[in-house]
């Protein structure tokens, strides 16, 4: 056995290859601090909560204590960047050189360091970060070291930076080996933070890249992971396990996002629920192959990481080539509901982010699929309009001989057998009832009956000339990555787009990538496709300006936040069964906010799992996100009409609350009552629902807390009723008297803090709570008579 050593300063031991530098970037209660000890690679000393600190004799500052970012219990917005919260360079230096680990028995002679792009020249012994080669083998074992660094495109000439949000490029590079990293990390405003990197080749000689996976350090007491698996028609599971040594490796090899998509990957002080446990996430932005890994080695230390998962071969850099690797974003928060608003914040600050007065849709898929008749649809647009719908998308069935899933997919022209007169007579009459019109795509495919497989057998994705995938759903995949079959396609939709005026493209994208290759030369091209479906979603999108796009991927197959750059919304499921999408869509809404999920009322008996449920269970399940009707409204009877209408008025009147609000989660998420709900930034209005997802084995549920809304507040509560009383509720007496009169008079205190007794639902029955502040000449409720006036606030 080697003899214990005493800790040594990294700076002693370590090669000296350039200069130090230390980044503290710090935004909405979050702090990174990098660490660039010497020129090395660039190791994270700390990301999490806010370090700067105020008073003393410090730099002035407003942080929070460890563990309280976005502050559990309420809903307020982020945390302004605050560029005062610094922590001087001599507090930086001291907590870089606090962060250098002992070096333990019988393991390298200096203290080990994970970089960001973990290598083995630093001591770490888990996955390496970059790995690949050249035909004589060597390259697969890089020394980077920094070379520069720029924030915001300066030049960093100071050791000690600190700042609000903002961008780090670090430019890395092993000379030896011919290889040159660009780093991009961000810290964005909404305290997100997200990485990339992008790995040139500067020999002559090709370099063959195997892998590039970035890594952010977690708290070794993060000792809960939280992941999502999942299939068609129930996606984003949420699994739970313990994080232990060895690695948990999430790897996707379907050519899409998935079903069973990790979705996001949560390491979590123990504890986590959706307001409490500290916790530090991962989501990896691609579309195509991709990885999440949680890793421990046997010193103890943890990761999180993720990047493309690349086929063999199918990245062989040329002299002076590229490969850009995806965004690995990082979310940190004190529990889920901050790891969650996050990642909102983000996609909500983006110029291009949706409007949040989103048009309700009417899909046609589940009221007619492939019967399509002028007349019928014709009618089930008037139907939809008096409704007050918004939006009508003509779904799969339209085009080539596609009477059914296994012909025609592919050729991207209007079926004359099934529309004599073209779309013209459906769309003038949608739009004359004052809807937009929508149109499904999936042109990513094709089935080998059709005019196009024809005509292109070389354009199916396949291992060999003379080999063939397996079929599924009876499709093939179009390699959109030779160029020819990639024009043929946006041609074909192009047309469409520039004969017809279509709003919205439904993108659908139906099975997995199987052996997916260049049929000519057999060499995989899954990343050449990922990227060619971007290209063209990004072509269609600028050469249509205003043009909408669904990510659908037999339902929730594709969401993730680099299709989301693109696409304006994603379809979370095909399974529209209310008591499955309550799950679904909680779970989907960790990583997007409301708008960006397609919600849909659909038919009273589930066309995926045959169970039966009240429309007001459906209803209430489905306007907490982009709402839509999926159901064949010739079926319905008047008084579901009726109602129906209503829980449109209803959702109209309120989807600006719940398409920009914050999402809360107040259950534990094991109670029988699920309970959530959206505040809206001002604290002044919420809309919250308790949806029975089953019987408890208590006759009684928890006391309801409605966290977010002001405790200095006071608010009005009005429960919601739409059409029948929901079966089984008995109404605790506050809610009683909340019914009869005009809402009932609440303190927020109350409602954040002590929480108010349970109605009793039966399972599968939901009920909406409208909130609003109470204006001040409203009274709290006395004994006997009116009550005190509401103090002015
Ligand atoms: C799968 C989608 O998820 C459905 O909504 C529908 O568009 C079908 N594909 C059409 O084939």
């Amino acid at each position: 056995m080697s003899p214990r050593r005493t800790p040594v300063d990294t700076a002693v031991t370590a090669p000296r290859a350039g200069a130090t530098h230390r980044v503290h970037l710090t935004a909405a209660g979050v702090s990174l601090v990098l660490d660039v000890t010497d020129g090395r690679i660039p190791a994270i000393v700390h990301w999490g909560a806010a370090l700067g600190v105020s008073g003393g004799d410090g730099p002035t500052g407003t942080a929070r204590e460890p563990g309280t970012a976005g502050e559990p219990g309420t809903a307020g917005g982020p945390e302004p960047p605050n560029r005062s919260a610094a922590l001087g360079a001599a507090a930086l230096d001291a907590l870089c050189e606090a962060a250098v680990d002992v070096v333990p028995n019988n393991a390298v002679d200096v203290p080990v360091r994970l970089g960001i792009i973990p290598q083995q020249c630093d001591g770490w012994i888990g996955r390496p970060g970059l790995t690949g080669s050249r035909a004589d083998g060597s390259g697969w074992a890089p020394r980077l070291v920094t070379r520069s660094l720029h924030l915001e495109g300066r030049p960093l000439t100071e050791p000690h930076v600190e700042t609000g949000p903002a961008r780090l490029r670090v430019d890395l590079a092993d000379e030896n080996l011919g290889l040159a990293v660009a780093l991009d990390i961000e810290l964005l405003e909404s305290g997100l933070l997200r990485l990339r990197a992008a790995l040139t080749n500067t020999l002559e000689t090709p370099y063959d890249l195997d892998e590039l996976t970035l890594a952010l350090p977690v708290p070794g007491d993060a000792d809960e992971l939280l992941d999502f698996a999942g299939r068609w028609g129930k996606e984003r599971t949420p699994q739970r396990s313990r994080f232990t040594v060895g690695t948990h490796l999430r790897e996707n090899r379907r050519g899409r996002t998935g079903a069973d998509a990790t979705h996001v990957l949560h390491a979590a002080r123990p504890g986590l629920g959706f307001r409490t446990g500290e916790a530090w996430a991962v989501h990896t932005a691609h579309s195509g192959n991709h990885r999440h890994l949680a890793e421990q080695i046997n010193t103890g230390t943890r990761l999180l990481g993720g990047g493309e998962l690349l086929l063999p071969g199918e990245v062989r850099l040329g002299a002076g080539e590229q490969y850009v690797g995806p965004w690995l974003y990082a979310s940190y928060g004190a529990g889920l509901d901050d790891v969650a608003h996050r990642f909102h914040r983000h996609l909500r600050s983006r110029p291009h982010h949706v409007d949040p007065r989103r048009p309700v849709t009417l899909n046609v898929w589940e009221a007619v699929y492939f019967d399509h008749d002028l007349a019928r649809l014709t009618d089930l647009a008037d139907r939809a309009a008096a409704l007050g719908v918004e939006r009508y998308v003509l779904d799969d069935g339209w085009f080539g001989s596609r009477r059914d899933d296994t012909s025609g997919l592919g050729d991207w022209i209007v079926s004359a057998d099934v529309w004599p007169d073209g779309l013209g007579p459906l769309i003038d009459h949608v739009r004359g009832l004052g809807m937009e019109f929508g149109l499904w795509f999936e042109p990513e495919m094709v089935n080998e009956d059709s005019d196009v497989a024809r005509a292109h057998p070389e354009w199916i994705m396949a291992p060999a000339p003379d080999r063939i995938p397996l079929e599924s759903r009876h499709q093939q995949v179009l390699n959109l990555s030779i160029p020819a079959a990639y024009a043929h396609v946006r041609d074909q939709m192009s047309a469409l787009l520039e004969t017809y005026d279509i709003d919205y493209l439904k993108w659908d994208h139906n099975r997995d990538l199987l052996e997916a290759a260049t049929r000519a030369t057999g060499r995989a091209a899954v990343h050449e496709q990922t990227l060619a479906t971007y290209r063209l979603m990004d072509e269609l999108k600028a050469t249509h300006p205003g043009l909408e796009i669904e990510s659908c991927s037999s339902g929730g197959a594709r969401v993730d936040l680099e299709i989301l750059e693109r696409t304006d919304r994603v379809w979370v499921s095909d399974c529209i069964d209310p008591l499955e999408r309550q799950q679904m869509n909680r779970w989907t809404s960790q990583l997007i906010p409301l708008e960006l999920m397609g919600s849909h009322i659909a038919s009273g008996r589930s066309h995926s799992t045959g169970r039966l449920h009240t429309l007001g269970f459906r209803a209430a399940t489905a306007v907490f996100g982009h709402l839509g009707i999926e159901w064949d409204l010739a079926a319905a009877t008047e008084e579901e009409l009726e109602e129906l209408r209503e829980w449109i008025a209803f959702y109209t009147s309120r989807r600006e609350l719940l398409l920009t609000g914050d999402l809360v989660r107040a259950d534990r998420g094991e109670s029988a009552l699920w309970v959530h709900g959206v505040v809206a930034a001002d604290r002044g209005s919420a809309v919250f629902s308790l949806a029975a997802v089953g019987r408890s084995a208590e006759s009684q549920h928890e006391r309801l807390r409605f966290p977010g809304l002001d405790p200095a507040a006071t608010y009005r509560l009005r429960p919601v009723r739409i059409g029948p009383r929901p079966s089984g509720l008995t109404m605790p007496p506050w809610m009683t008297r909340a019914a009869e009169e005009d809402g009932l008079l609440v303190p927020g205190a109350a409602l954040t803090h002590s929480g108010l007794a349970a109605p009793l639902l039966d399972p599968e029955q939901a009920l909406l709570i409208d909130i609003s502040r109470a204006r001040c000449t409203d009274h709290l409720p006395g004994p006997g008579g009116p009550g005190d006036p509401i103090e002015r606030r």
